[in-house]
């Protein structure tokens, strides 16, 4: 079983480049099948998520040419569309993305059978505002046996839907129903993560109509249908956050570079609050802290507000300062679970509802840790490269699925991290053997 091994305490120094977007790249290749004719894409971030809804395009017919590692031609029309189209594979299952082939499908077959989605156990996650989305449009939606959703119809109407919640997976969902309904489609309390743009933005250029994508009213006038695109993903926001916070942890100075500053704007708002120094440029930013730093309070919210999926990594941050910080999680009911691995290394975090008190302490210590979900390995990562000693972190699979060369990354910026399956490699690296032995 692949675990990282780090050995902590040195300051992150240099540059690195970050990746697509993972959670924009997801509903772009699903979006990608909705045209008979070959879309490219290009800075599709390599990783796990990404290669398995892939994989899943392919099994139901589409072609999918791998131009390079973030360059891919699909072409959807060999996907035979009827009733026999079931999107059902064991890799499909893991994945919450899955659910965009539902809206895809839909929109342009009339029907859809996909396998529920699975993802990180970070709360309860329904999907009732994706069906009552395809449902206002005119299609009849079952979640028959098996755990599989079935969605057809005879033909989609536009609509008016109002979003109880602010759901990013419902909003980009129904986005892609709408755009090949008949007629205009509001909808209304919308997501506004820079992913929801991206993704308009490139249904856009494939002939959709698609009008305020990044507020909460999107207005969607159904076409005909849809052609062949040439697009690249924005930068992915949590990857560079995740950096920027590493950065501070290990008292580094870091240049993040392929960032749009705008989408950083309440994680480097925070960093600045705890004493760091952001410095921001065209599409880089310089993330610098050194000394003591200060307890602060942070609220998960929708865009614009501080994203849920940087929350653990600020809590890892926030163990090494001056004072009591507070970490509120507002949007999902079960993304705590790395607090008691942080507890291993001496951190004193007590929770109260949903929100984590973190008592900052001078120092944190190496410890054998397990990842229970994708940002929670991330937090995990950042904590040890701050900590003193070795630690192990077990379940690294879950930081596969959204970040590319993670460890790679981290090792050009003089990180002390290897990926190693062996014991008798992982007792070595604690008695100081060097890193540069590497698996590809
Ligand atoms: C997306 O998940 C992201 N995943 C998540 O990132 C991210 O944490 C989340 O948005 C919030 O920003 C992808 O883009 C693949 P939601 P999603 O629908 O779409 C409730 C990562 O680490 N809700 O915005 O599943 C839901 O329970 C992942 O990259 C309903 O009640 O999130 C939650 O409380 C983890 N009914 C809230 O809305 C619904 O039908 C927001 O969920 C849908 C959602």
């Amino acid at each position: 079983m692949e675990r990282y091994a780090i050995r902590g305490g040195n300051a992150l120094e240099g540059d690195v480049v970050i990746s697509g977007a993972k959670n924009a790249a997801l509903g772009i290749l699903a979006a990608a099948i909705m045209t008979d004719e070959e879309v490219v894409i290009e800075n599709v971030p390599f990783v796990n998520d990404t290669r398995t809804l892939l994989k899943a395009i392919e099994n139901i017919g589409a072609t999918v040419r791998y131009i390079d590692r973030h360059k891919v031609a699909i072409c959807g029309a060999g996907i035979k569309g009827d009733e026999g189209l079931a999107v059902d594979d064991e890799y499909i299952r893991k994945i919450r993305a899955s659910y965009y082939l539902i809206g895809a499908l839909l929109g342009k077959y009339k029907y859809a059978n996909v396998a529920l989605p699975g993802g990180c156990d970070i709360g309860a996650r329904p999907i009732d505002l994706h069906i009552k989305g395809f449902e206002t449009l005119g299609a009849e939606v079952d979640i028959a046996s098996g755990g599989r959703v079935e969605a057809k119809a005879t033909e989609l109407k536009g609509a008016h839907i109002y979003l109880d919640t602010v759901s990013v997976g419902a909003t980009i969902n129904i986005m892609l129903a709408a755009t090949l309904a008949e007629g205009k489609t509001t909808i209304e309390n919308a997501a506004k993560e820079p992913h929801i743009v991206d993704v308009a933005n490139f249904l856009n250029t494939m002939g959709a109509n698609i009008k305020g994508a990044g507020t909460d009213v999107i207005r969607v006038r159904g076409v005909a249908r849809l052609h062949g695109a040439e697009y690249s993903i924005i930068p992915d926001q949590i990857e560079a956050g995740t950096f920027m916070a590493m950065a501070v942890a290990t008292r580094g100075n870091v240049l993040i570079r392929n960032v749009i500053p705008k989408h950083m704007e309440a994680i480097s708002s925070k960093l600045v609050d705890m004493g760091a120094r952001v410095i921001e440029y065209d599409d880089c930013i310089r993330v610098m802290a050194d000394g003591a730093l200060r307890a602060t309070q942070v609220k998960t919210l929708p865009y614009p507000g501080f994203p849920t999926d940087m929350q653990a990594q600020m809590a890892a941050a926030l163990c090494l300062t001056d004072g009591i910080s507070m970490v509120t999680e507002s949007i999902f009911e079960n993304r705590f679970r790395y607090v008691s691995e942080l507890t291993r290394m001496g951190a004193r975090i007590q929770l109260k509802g949903n929100t984590a008190f973190i008592t900052g302490m001078p120092k944190l210590t190496g410890a054998s840790l397990v990842a229970s979900d994708l940002r929670a390995g991330a937090a995990l990562v950042i904590a040890a490269l701050a900590a003193e000693g070795v630690s192990s972190i077990e379940s690294i699979n879950y930081v596969k699925r959204g970040y590319e060369d993670f460890d790679a990354k981290i090792r050009a910026l003089g990180g002390d991290i290897i990926i190693t399956d062996s014991d008798s490699e992982l007792e070595a690296f604690k008695r100081g053997m060097s890193v540069v032995k590497q698996k590809a």
